[in-house]
């Protein structure tokens, strides 16, 4: 394929900027116009961002798999669309064309329709990392339904809630899922996620571990015998329904200060436009290459680009089931020396990792085919991005830092590949279309004074085509999460640098949202889990540096129940019944590095707790606690810090 809106030099990108800015509705319109639409927009552009509302592209008709699928049989039916790498890497791979894949998702978007699922329904996505997660996506995005993909380590009541939010009426998952050493019982979890839901009706299950499931009568299909008969009718296609630019296309949860992830809604037109010219433009995508983003389908990362970024541009996809560290620390590299990986695109605290094992795993290993690397998910520290660089892109390849969120639907802040300067840990400039700026707690816009480098809170102006629309069921949650706090800005939550160039470094989350190995978890939603431990009476968590995870997560509890104690009172039992209580609620990724009791936390005379003094005491600066005259109880705050672990 051709992108006519491949920026291919640094000039040219400084003039895609200034005309993206100077009029947003004609540069975007530009673009749109490479896809494939039923019938045009009636705009490009209509927004405010107090209510919030926010249309891009209204009036048009299209379909996103259209443009991820039927356009490109044309000219590349028998290219790769998909590799799948199993997690066994004695397991054979499968490499599905893009005339394969089209004819998967028809399939499967038959099933869905001859179990009921109409345009608008929401159906909720639990399985591993196969090419049938691809394939149940794009055949709910074809049939016209909303996708709920909801990663494998949610645990049942995570999933409980998710479907009792979205409302969801259909459920898609596996038996199970191999990651690494492990097997998952997908299903079993989703069985236990039903029980009290009143507004599923059905489940497929498709076949991957053969972990012995219960199928409910009228309930569970499996997925192989619904395609059977699909086939049997010699079912090949399935026409498209057509959606407004502004239908939904997926929610996608995601945690924030408050207790109750929110489901971030993203629409048809707007975020296929912003993925594909992401991609495009960030890693410098040429037809034929082979791109390998690490990430699971079940975030933000997967759905933009390992999905609909990669597949409406007509690229090799690669999906990969395990985990980069089985059955050793080279599977990444045994893996781009396989399939010829030009593109690669991981998480700092996978790289990090990775480095703990030296350079044995890399030997021997070709990695000649790599063009391009990229991370995403936190700040990556400069001696892992030198060792990306240096020891995987052999000084040879780019290396693109992209800042984004859930929210964004695609890069906001990043390089691109080889066009404008790399700066490590710096995600440096923002994309066309994006007007930042930084402000300070009361909202002034922090400008620099000749050549300093500035801070503040990260802000942007007006909207791009793959900002969120709103947060599933509650406007009004969107509007005070993102819109409320600077009026008539988007803000980020993260905190950020700008130097003499425009160039930004992302410092980190202002609120109390956590980045635990490049995954979002609120500090409140983990509370309320670690609560629900019959013997807690409270609890505080903060993040500290991690070697490996970017943040580690310090939970300071005050327990009082008498079950437990084990004879030595280092209360080892009672914080492996909390890991337990928390895998329960939310999922094992949530699981506290450190527990530690306490007979108090540091509170305000009006009850806030004051969690700056718990962060020094988690990152061990004893010494910077800071004022305390202004607690309820001093006191305690030397009695945690005698009791750090
Ligand atoms: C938060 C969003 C975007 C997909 C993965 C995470 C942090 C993300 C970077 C980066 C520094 C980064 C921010 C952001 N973050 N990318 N390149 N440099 N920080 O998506 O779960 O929505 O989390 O991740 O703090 O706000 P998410």
């Amino acid at each position: 394929m051709h992108y006519p809106y491949q920026i291919e030099s640094y000039d040219a990108y400084k003039i895609a900027y200034q005309k993206s800015i100077k009029d947003p509705a004609a540069f975007w319109g530009d673009i749109a116009e490479n896809f494939t639409w039923h019938k045009k927009w009636d705009e490009v552009l209509n927004w405010n961002f107090t209510e919030p509302k926010i249309e891009w592209f209204k009036g048009g008709k299209l379909n996103i798999t259209e443009n991820c699928l039927d356009r490109h049989l044309e000219k590349q039916a028998d290219m790769p669309a998909l590799i799948w790498e199993p997690n066994d890497p004695e397991e054979h791979h499968r490499i599905i064309t893009y005339r394969k894949l089209h004819e998967k998702v028809c399939q499967f978007a038959h099933v869905l329709k001859n179990n009921g699922v109409k345009k608008g329904d929401r159906i909720c996505i639990y399985m591993g990392m196969i090419p049938e997660l691809a394939i149940a996506v794009l055949a709910s995005a074809r049939i016209g339904a909303v996708h709920s993909v909801v990663f494998g380590g949610f645990s049942a009541q995570s999933i409980a809630d998710r479907l009792y939010d979205a409302q969801a009426e259909f459920v898609v998952t596996c038996d199970g899922a191999y990651r690494g050493a492990k097997d998952i019982p997908l299903k079993s979890v989703i069985d236990d996620a039903l029980i009290g839901n009143r507004t599923v009706k059905k489940v497929i299950v498709c076949t991957r571990t053969r972990t012995p499931v219960s199928m409910i009568k009228g309930r569970d299909v499996w997925w192989e015998d619904e395609i059977k008969k699909v086939e049997t009718m010699g079912l090949h296609d399935f026409p498209a329904e057509i959606m407004d630019a502004e239908d939904p296309l997926f929610i996608l949860y995601t945690s924030g200060s408050t207790g109750k992830p929110k489901g971030v809604v993203h629409t048809c037109g707007g975020y296929m436009v912003y993925t594909n010219y992401t991609f495009v433009n960030v890693f410098q995508y040429k037809t034929g290459d082979i791109h390998f983003c690490t990430a699971d389908i079940g975030w933000i990362t997967g759905h933009s680009y390992i999905v609909y970024g990669p597949l409406s541009a007509g690229a090799t996809t690669l999906i990969f089931e395990g985990v980069p560290t089985f059955p050793d620390a080279s599977r990444f590299w045994d893996i781009v020396d396989k399939f010829k990986v030009n593109i690669l695109y991981t998480a700092p605290t996978a790289i990090r990792s990775l480095m703990g094992f030296g350079l044995g795993p890399l030997q021997g290993k070709n990695l000649s085919s790599l063009k391009i690397l990229g991370t995403v998910g936190e700040p990556i520290n400069e001696e892992a991005w030198h060792w990306y660089s240096e020891h995987v892109g052999k000084n040879n390849c780019p290396v693109v830092d992209t800042w984004w969120q859930t929210e964004t639907g695609g890069c906001l802040i990043s390089n691109l590949a080889g066009i404008t300067p790399a700066v490590p840990s710096w995600a440096t400039l923002p994309m066309p279309g994006l007007e930042m700026l930084l402000v300070d707690e009361n909202g002034k816009e922090v400008i620099a004074q000749g050549d300093e480098t500035v801070s503040g809170n990260l802000c942007i102006k007006s909207p791009w085509p793959g900002i969120l629309r709103t947060t599933y069921g509650d406007h009004e949650r969107c509007r005070t999460n993102y819109f409320a706090t600077y009026p008539n800005l988007y803000f980020t939550g993260d905190g950020a640098l700008r130097d003499k160039n425009g160039f930004y470094r992302i410092t980190g989350r202002v609120d109390d949202v956590l980045n635990v190995s490049g995954h979002r978890i609120g500090t409140a939603e983990l509370e309320n889990a670690i609560n629900m431990h019959a013997g807690v009476v409270e609890s505080a968590v903060v993040g500290y540096p991690h070697d490996v995870k970017g943040q580690g997560i310090y939970a300071f509890v005050i327990y009082q129940g008498s079950h437990g104690q084990d004879t030595h009172g280092t209360g080892e039992l009672v914080r492996k019944d909390i890991l337990q209580t928390i895998t329960r609620i939310i999922g094992a990724i949530a699981k506290p590095d450190k527990i530690q009791f306490v007979t108090g936390l540091p509170k305000t005379r009006s009850g806030k707790i004051m969690r700056r003094i718990l962060r020094k005491i988690a990152e061990g600066e004893l010494d910077s606690v800071g004022d305390i005259s202004t607690l309820l109880d001093p006191g305690v705050v030397e009695e945690i810090k005698n009791g750090r672990l």
